[in-house]
């Protein structure tokens, strides 16, 4: 079994850089095979992620490669894709890989996948995500977790999501992007990322009106051509690495983002009485000794997101009072809290609400990455923690975060990896 193994203690102190949006990323890459010629990715990021969707891209006999000093560019090229069918293997392994759903739909009317995988959050249906298709003609049939999906043709349609779901909105845009007429997407997600994937496949020669607000047009089009794109900043890292300097900083920088899509998190942060200075396209953290507690729900976007829930849990933990935290998005998020508890935590959880009675010292002790951002809590955890903190299941972490100890070494922590028996 492999470990990350953090001495906590240290003050953190210099600059991060964040990566390319992961959830971005995992979108843009399963769009790109409808393009007839080669799409570049810039900046992509170097999480594992990335790595199965190319797998899969391999898998239906198209190809992708690395290119440039330090591997910033992905470049696709989807000209040899047939339709094979993807039943094992990369897809049970990450959730995006229900986006190859709408991709070969759209590409060749048929599509046969099995089962996404992905962090275990709760139930994660994706009941909205086949409505979609089949209300733009698709017929869908799933037995022994594998989905089959055919379709004469793609008609637009006016598809109304009962909840704004990022996936099913993003699913659905790379469906009707060559459909027949119009389609709209009423109550669709407003997160950066349907923004960033509406950008690139107009930039292949969609035409995509409306990403980014609550009703989204599509003006399905006959062919989609190569382009090169520049993937947004990762909020989520860039939150995570916020959190983390709240706990654990002296003063760092947090680079290459974009402030506007964290609101809500810098003013969580600034009600806790967090040191945080707001630039164009970094924030700089200043650690205090005191912060405040907060209650919060998380919310879809513009509201605080669910993905930062957890590694704000842990900065709780270290908060003057008792901070009540709501997740409204899904049912079970809070595994990493019995982790934290280990540590010296002392939070209840109940059902979708956790209650942290925070200005607990932590220490270090044998812990689990029990899901992806659950990981980023540990580790911010551990930074803070008395003693040396040993957290499993490293490949939740790997996921999301790229180069997570050369870029806390980099800020002065203790990190490494070691493997051990299990
Ligand atoms: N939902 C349904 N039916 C559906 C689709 C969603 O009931 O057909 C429910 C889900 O079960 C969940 C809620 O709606 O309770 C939100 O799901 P949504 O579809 O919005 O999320 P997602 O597309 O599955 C993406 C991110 C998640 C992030 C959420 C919310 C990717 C690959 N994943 O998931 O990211 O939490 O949006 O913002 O983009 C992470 O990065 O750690 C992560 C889990």
């Amino acid at each position: 079994m492999e470990l990350i193994k953090i001495e906590g203690g240290k003050s953190l102190k210099g600059t991060v850089k964040i990566d390319s949006a992961k959830n971005s990323t995992v979108a843009l890459i399963p769009a790109a095979i409808l393009a007839e010629s080669p799409v570049t990715l810039e900046n992509i990021p170097q999480i594992v992620d990335v790595k199965r969707l190319g797998e899969m891209i391999g898998q239906l006999g198209g190809h992708y490669r690395y290119d440039g000093d330090g591997n910033e560019d992905f470049i696709i090229d989807s000209t040899g894709i047939e339709n094979v069918p993807l039943l094992d293997g990369p897809v049970t392994k990450l959730r995006a890989s229900y986006y190859f759903l709408g991709a070969l739909l759209a590409k060749f009317k048929e599509v046969k996948i099995g089962m996404p995988g992905g962090c275990y959050l709760g139930p994660r249906p994706i009941d909205l995500h086949l409505k979609g298709f089949e209300a733009l003609g698709a017929t869908v049939e799933q037995d022994a977790g594998v989905i089959h999906m055919k379709a004469e043709r793609l008609k637009g349609a006016k598809i109304y999501l009962d909840f704004p779901s990022v996936g099913a909105t993003i699913n659905i845009m790379i469906a009707a992007s060559k459909a027949e007429g119009t389609t709209v997407i009423e109550n669709a997600a407003k997160e950066p990322e349907i923004v960033d994937l509406s950008n690139l496949l107009n930039n292949m020669g969609a035409n995509i009106r409306g990403a980014g607000t609550g009703e989204i047009r599509i003006q399905g089009v006959d062919r989609l051509m190569g382009t090169r794109h520049a993937i947004i900043p990762d909020r989520i890292e860039a939150g995570t690495y916020i959190a983390l300097a709240a706990a654990a900083a002296e003063e760092v920088k947090i680079d290459n983002i974009i402030p506007h899509h964290l609101e809500a998190l810098i003013s969580k942060l600034q009600e806790m009485g967090v040191d945080i200075e707001v630039n164009t396209d970094s924030v700089t953290v200043r650690g205090k000794k005191t912060i405040k507690a907060v209650d919060f729900k998380t919310s879809i976007y513009p509201g605080l997101a669910t993905d930062l829930q957890q590694p704000l849990v842990t900065l709780l933990t270290q908060a003057e009072g008792i901070g009540k935290v709501e997740d409204t998005i899904y049912s079970d998020r809070f595994r990493n809290c019995y982790e934290l508890n280990k540590m010296g935590a002392d939070i209840d959880v109940v059902g979708r609400t956790a209650i942290i009675n925070g200005g607990k010292s932590m220490r270090g002790a044998r812990v689990m990455a029990t899901d992806l951002r659950a990981g980023a809590s540990l580790v911010i955890a551990a930074l803070i923690a008395d003693g040396v903190t040993e957290i499993g299941n490293t490949y939740h972490i790997d996921r999301g975060y790229a180069n997570i100890e050369e870029k806390l070494t980099n800020l002065g922590a203790k990190i490494w990896r070691e493997t051990v028996e299990a």
